[in-house]
Parts: C-alpha cells; structure tokens; sequence
C-alpha cells in the first residue's frame, strides 16, 4: 500500500504539491471513485488510479542503460554540473539513481534505476561482479603490469597501503599510446586511473563496457538510454 500522492509522485503525474492540488480538485479516481485524501493508501498492485481520465499504472523499479557522455557527473544533482540525470528529460519519475559512479571523463555503460537492491548487489565489493573497461593509456602496457594487475596494485597515497583484488589487464594494442580491457570487481575512487598511476601510465580514455554480464548497447550513442530489456534484466 502507497499514498496517493506519492504513487502519482512517482509516477511523473506532477510535483507531490500539484499532484495534491490534483487530488483536492477532484481530478483523480481510485477503482472509478473521486478520492479527495493526498494521504489515502492505495494498494498499487490492483487498485485503478486515474487523474482526468487517464490512467496511471504504478510501476515499482525502472532499469534504464546509459551510454554516459564525457562531460557530465554521474550524480543524481548537482549546483554547478550537469547530471546524468540531466540528460533524461523526458523521465518524470523522481527516485532514480545511478548504480555506481563513472568519472566526468568517463564514458560508458551506467545503469539508473530506483532498484536499491540490485545496485547493491551490482557494487558491493562482497558480491565480486565484473566491471569491464576499454581505456588508452599513455606508455607501453607490457606482461610485467599484466601480472601486477593480476597479483593487485597498490593505490593507497602514502603511508596507508591500499591493495586492489586481482584484476584481468588483457593488451590490445601497445606503442606509445597502448589500447587495453580492463576488468575489475571493485568500485574504488578513481580506480582504474589509480593503478595505472601506479605504475606509472596515465589514463587518457576511458570507456565502461559492461557491468557483470549487462553489455553497453553498441547503438546507443554517447548521452542516449533505453530501458534495459526483460532478458537484461534476467541477466543481472
Ligand atoms: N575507474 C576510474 O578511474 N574512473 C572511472 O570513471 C571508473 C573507474
């Protein structure tokens, strides 16, 4: 059971204080009957909620797949920068978040979802879930940092010791400028750009490719989304 006016809330059906307004003015029904209580329950899974007419369906998690674009931070607002969320106008519901966080220079796969559960699962260092990444690094990549990827680097600053768990660093390309993927199981600030700091290489593109078995849609260009399908979601 929900309150009205949050469930209309949720839904995009305006602010909580229009959809109040709505309510008062006998816009909206509950199984055909004007309800006139912003605080009245409704039970969302069979209850009929309709405001002018129209029905409004209650739909408890929303998944959507980012192709994140350089440039904006994955937060769900922000004074200065443009958010993630931002960039998704035409979604009126108001509980997303981003699962997990990609640097503003980062591009690449983000999940927004008001599923707080999944995105748990998905970042929890406990739960070991692949995160995969394309970058260009500056420098030759050689097998030495393989196995150091592989053994775990330390990023910590200082003193403080702060050892990464394994990671795979398969090369794609060495040369001035080498091409590498990425795949790591934590989440830790900047970390990709740390172990490679580390070892004494600067990140100079990096791009999120998939998240345990969720893959960035090839389609989606830089700044689209789409919701996530029902075999994506089985996936995760
Ligand atoms: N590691 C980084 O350094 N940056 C990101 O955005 C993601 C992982």
């Amino acid at each position: 059971m929900i309150r009205l006016d949050k469930y209309l809330a949720d839904m995009g059906a305006g602010t909580r204080q229009e959809v109040k307004k709505y309510i008062r003015q006998g816009q909206v029904t509950v199984d055909g009957q004007p309800a006139k209580k912003p605080e009245m329950k409704v039970d969302e899974l069979c209850q009929v909620v309709a405001v002018s007419g129209t029905r409004v369906s209650y739909k408890m998690y929303e998944y959507y797949m980012m192709n994140k674009p350089k440039g904006v931070v994955s937060a769900t607002s922000d004074k200065k920068e443009k958010t993630v969320l931002d960039l998704m106008e035409d979604i009126k519901r108001r509980d997303l978040f981003p699962a997990g966080r990609l640097d503003k220079d980062t591009e690449g796969l983000l999940l927004i979802t008001n599923d707080g559960g999944l995105a748990h699962r998905l970042l929890s260092p406990k739960k070991h879930v692949d995160k995969c990444y394309y970058a260009s690094v500056s420098g030759i990549v050689t097998d030495e940092d393989v196995l150091c990827f592989k053994e775990g680097i330390d990023i910590g600053a200082g003193k403080e010791k702060e050892i990464t768990l394994p990671a795979r660093l398969e090369i794609l390309k060495t040369g001035e400028i080498s091409e590498v993927r990425l795949t790591i199981q934590e989440g830790k600030f900047h970390q990709v750009k740390r172990m490679f700091k580390a070892l004494g290489k600067e990140v100079l593109y990096l791009k999120r490719e998939r998240m345990g078995n969720l893959v960035l849609d090839p389609f989606l260009l830089p700044g689209q989304y789409r919701n996530l399908t029902e075999e994506e979601l089985k996936l995760l």
